[in-house]
């Protein structure tokens, strides 16, 4: 497995562009498979997660196209298979929204039961029961979920999510938007993966109103048709990145981002003493202010709220603030995986529950670490980034599934850091 090595301490200068949206292009990709035509996505970001997306499509049957990295065409017009095997759900859950445009257009789906992850057992049930609102008949077989319309085609319906879940929107979306007749969705997610996939579905020629509030409406069309569409920002990677303008006291020029996607994300940090100017609407310009870091307490819940995937890269910033805050994690029940490899770098963090108490300002220094989740992986860089002498990633795969070449986006702002290929030993003696 791939390792980072970083020496730590330069601080960050320059321009760094944010790529496509993670969190919208998995979506957005599954919902090709709703397209009697062909579907054209521009801004997908160069991630292991949507090279794994793609393959699934052509496992399903799809054609599919890549013009160049970041522009995938896609055309599900002949789509024979309906089964998302168990091998390939293990390595991406997001390959659940596979579910819903097979039921929405086919009237039948299969796919394996996702096993949950490092952050928390991230069942499926609310996207199922919404399923079954549709009119589907859901099973579990032997691992598998089998769903099917018994009439070929759902049936549009009121529904009301117990509790907020992003994917479970967007699935039970992709499912409605071929339905016969209305459907009303309540409590639905707002984060703004979910408008962008509506605005994707209603070029296709699908009828949603309410979408990126928690009341979202559907009507159901017969058949949906080509489009094109450039996939939003990626406001995790945008906040990831005013994260490292400011925990080595540099000065970045953020471009290419969506400001008005990290509302909550920006008040919180210009909280903690960083710097942040919104330039225009898709240029932030951040800075550590001349008072230096404070401490700031946060808790993160649904959108607009400040985002749990913040969550571990905000930790990392605390560190290094004067003061003591409490990071309150409400979304998933082991999202702290990430505090005791920064205590291994000399940070000072006590958890208790939900609940991570971080006292700053701490000199953290490098040291061998291990990255358990996407979101934790980007936390202990730029720990690395800030502490003194050199810090080892292991199982940086993590990080590949979620930001777009991020290496040479940090070299590039003057940070230390290389991939240490992993090294395949063989020799006759074996
Ligand atoms: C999406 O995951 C994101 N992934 C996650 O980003 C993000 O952390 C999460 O939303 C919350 O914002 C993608 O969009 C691909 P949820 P999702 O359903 O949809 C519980 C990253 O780092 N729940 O909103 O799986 C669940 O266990 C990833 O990019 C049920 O109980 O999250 C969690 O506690 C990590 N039953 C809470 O709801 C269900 O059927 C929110 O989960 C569904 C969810």
């Amino acid at each position: 497995m791939d390792k980072f090595l970083i020496k730590g301490g330069n601080a960050l200068h320059g321009r760094v562009a944010i790529s496509g949206a993670k969190n919208s292009a998995l979506p957005c990709l599954a919902a090709t498979l709703l397209s009697s035509g062909t579907v054209t996505l521009h801004n997908v970001p160069y991630v292991r997660d949507l090279i794994t997306q793609r393959r699934l499509l052509e496992d399903l049957g799809a054609q599919t196209l890549t013009p160049d990295v970041h522009t995938h065409r896609i055309t599900a017009s002949n789509i024979e298979n309906f089964e998302a095997p168990y091998e390939l759900v293990k390595t991406m859950r997001a390959s659940v929204l596979a579910l819903g445009p097979l039921l929405g257009r086919f009237g039948k789906a299969k796919v394996s039961l996702p096993g949950g992850c490092a952050i928390g057992t991230r069942p499926i049930d609310l996207h199922l029961r919404a399923f079954e609102e549709l009119g589907a008949e859901v099973s579990l077989e032997s691992g598998d979920v089998v769903a099917r319309a018994p009439r070929g085609r759902l049936v549009g319906s009121e529904m009301e999510f117990e509790k907020v879940t992003v994917t479970g929107t967007e699935n039970v979306m992709m499912a409605a938007v071929l339905a016969e007749g209305r459907s009303v969705i309540r409590n639905a997610a707002c984060e703004p993966e979910i408008p962008d996939l509506a605005d994707l579905l209603i070029k296709m020629g699908a009828k949603i109103e309410g979408a990126g509030t928690p009341n979202i409406t559907i009507d159901g069309v017969e058949e949906l048709g080509d489009a094109e569409h450039w996939i939003i920002a990626d406001r995790i990677e945008t906040g990831t990145f005013a994260v490292a303008a400011a925990i080595t006291g540099g000065e970045l020029e953020i471009a290419n981002c969506r400001p008005d996607h990290i509302g909550a994300v920006i008040d919180k940090l210009r909280d903690a003493g960083v710097e942040i100017e919104e330039e225009d609407k898709t240029t932030l310009r951040v800075k550590r202010s001349s008072g230096g870091l404070k401490a700031s307490d946060v808790t993160t819940e649904p959108y607009p709220e400040f985002p749990t995937d913040m969550q571990a890269q905000y930790m990392a910033l605390m560190t290094q603030a004067e003061g003591t805050c409490d990071i309150t994690e409400t979304i998933f029940e082991n999202r702290f995986m990430h505090a005791s490899e920064l205590i291994r770098m000399g940070a000072s963090i006590e958890i208790h529950g939900n609940k991570a108490t971080v006292s700053g300002a701490v000199k953290l220094k490098g040291a061998p670490v291990l990255a358990s989740d996407l979101r934790a992986s980007a936390s202990l860089v730029l720990a690395g980034l800030c502490a003194g002498g050199e810090t080892m990633i292991d199982r940086v795969y993590h990080i590949d599934r979620g930001y777009e070449t991020i290496v040479r986006k940090l070299g590039a702002l003057g940070a230390n850091i290389e991939r240490i290929k992993e090294q395949i030993t063989e020799s006759s003696s074996a």
